[in-house]
């Protein structure tokens, strides 16, 4: 191995004078014995000098000439003795030789152009070109008008050559131990962690991949807090997977009604129905669809269970909200509840920039005696402007469930207008009652988006680049902790 040999050369001598020469006499190639100096130079194991030395070599053209003979010579040979024609000549030599050849053997006065024939002024040459460029192939030195001459006729070039002469250096060893790279647990136990290597004890380690909060979670855990400052609780969420009568009968919402179609809502096919419902709340539901009860007339149609029963994925966490409201009457003597919910809900819509199937709704809801639109619209401007929104205005809306209900929008002061950002109201009694919440219990409820706000509040505009499939993950690895305001 060239290091070895290098080390263990130096070892005794002082010097390898000439790396060329050290890889003949080691019979090791040049670019090898370059390679381990550079390396060992590189390492400190010995000091390398540059050497640098011309040498001529043969050009391609001399290189041919070497082999075959000078073209003057070879012309002179293509003479016969009785002499030749030029063009019978010329036809009988490559037309390169002729053409080299030609003006050099009338130079040197070895040919003769008669009237018709060209022949051979001399007999016999020595052909002394191909000569010097066989010595000069063989390394030996030669006068310097005949490299001169060769020169002239491009037969040989100058090549620098490339070498090290080298010694010891500060680091020498007569063998070089590699650094090991990695620490094994057997270094560690065997104790030869100690020679194996230096130890760089301020080197920074690798950098830590950790986990990272898509920006709809942390925008999720702000919401949570002020819910949780705010005294509500969390409902639980985890069915994706529910009926259309607590999605849409429970809340007052006709059989009929548009959005219970399969283009605007996803039905499941197995299990296409739910296994049990309440009995006595669903008879006291479809009396209120039908006929109405507690000053209501109801909707006046026939009411089909085959409907309620349809299972679905949620259009909207307002499903949670009538299960809850429902199992909260069920608790006697009643106690007044704040409420939230965060989670995922599914629409049968067309994508677009703004709109994806599935997304998140918050919604929160205060359920207690003697409320009034007046509560409704103070715990809004609290809620609202603890995420940030301090100017609200409100608009009057249709909710099937909700009477009165108002559409919620806040001043964005970057956008510089009035910008949507939930829908509220106070739940009908033809909800509530048949629930068996008591006569004087009322809800007020608001929903809205969580995409909404993460897109403001992280400045994303098109729904695609934060959730789904399209998401590039290096933004939700580069994203802020949170981001506080929404103005
Ligand atoms: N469920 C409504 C929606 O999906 C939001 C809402 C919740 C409205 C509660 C009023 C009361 O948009």
């Amino acid at each position: 191995m060239a290091e070895d040999a290098i080390l263990g050369f130096l070892e005794k001598n002082e010097e390898i004078l000439d790396s060329g020469k050290f890889s003949q006499e080691k019979g090791i190639s040049h670019d090898e014995i370059v390679n381990a100096i550079r390396s060992l130079n590189g390492f400190g194991f010995v000091i390398a000098q540059d050497i640098k030395r011309e040498k001529w070599v043969l050009t391609e053209e001399g290189r041919i000439y070497a082999a075959a003979g000078s073209p003057e010579v070879q012309l002179l040979l293509a003479i016969p003795l009785e002499g030749i024609t030029q063009e019978e000549l010329q036809k009988k030599m490559d037309p390169a030789t002729f053409k080299v050849g030609w003006p050099q053997a009338m130079k040197n006065k070895w040919v003769e152009k008669g009237k018709t024939h060209v022949s051979r002024k001399v007999q016999n040459v020595t052909d002394t070109v191909k000569g010097f460029l066989m010595q000069i192939q063989n390394d030996e030195t030669l006068d310097s008008k005949d490299i001169d001459a060769l020169k002239r006729r491009k037969l040989i070039v100058l090549q620098t050559w490339k070498g090290y002469s080298a010694r010891k250096g500060p680091k020498y060893a007569p063998k070089r131990i590699k650094e090991a790279t990695d620490l094994t647990r057997e270094n560690l136990h065997s104790g030869d962690w100690k020679n194996l290597k230096e130890y760089n004890f301020s080197a920074k380690g690798q950098p830590v991949e950790g986990g990272h909060l898509h920006p709809l979670l942390k925008v999720r855990r702000q919401i949570q807090m002020i819910f949780l400052q705010m005294g509500f609780e969390e409902m639980q969420t985890n069915n994706y997977v529910e009926s259309s009568f607590w999605n849409f009968d429970a809340l007052f919402q006709p059989q009929q009604h548009p959005a219970r179609d399969s283009h605007d809502t996803f039905f499941l096919k197995v299990p296409s129905t739910t296994r049990e419902l309440p009995e006595d709340y669903v008879e006291l539901v479809k009396n209120v669809h039908e006929s109405g009860g507690y000053g209501s007339r109801g909707y006046g149609y026939e009411w089909k269970r085959d409907e309620a029963n349809k299972n679905l994925l949620r259009t909207h966490t307002t499903a949670v909200s009538s299960r809850m409201l429902y199992k909260l009457a069920q608790n006697k003597p009643f106690a007044p509840k704040k409420y939230y919910s965060i989670d995922r809900v599914f629409r049968n819509e067309a994508v677009d920039r703004t709109h994806l199937a599935e997304f998140h709704q918050i919604e929160g809801l205060v359920c207690d005696r003697g409320l009034s639109l007046g509560d409704l619209l103070g715990v809004l401007n609290d809620f609202f402007s603890r995420l940030g929104m301090s100017k609200l205005r409100f608009k009057p809306a249709y909710n099937p469930y909700t009477e009165p209900s108002m559409e919620i929008f806040s001043y964005h002061e970057g956008f510089k207008k009035w910008v949507e950002v939930g829908n509220s109201g106070m739940f009908r009694p033809e909800m509530l009652r048949p629930m068996g919440l008591p006569d004087d219990v009322r809800v007020i409820a608001w929903g809205l988006s969580l995409e909404r706000p993460t897109m403001i509040l992280y400045g994303i505009d098109n729904i695609r680049e934060l959730f789904g499939h399209k998401v590039d993950l290096s933004l939700i690895k580069k994203n802020p902790i949170c981001c506080l305001g929404l103005e």
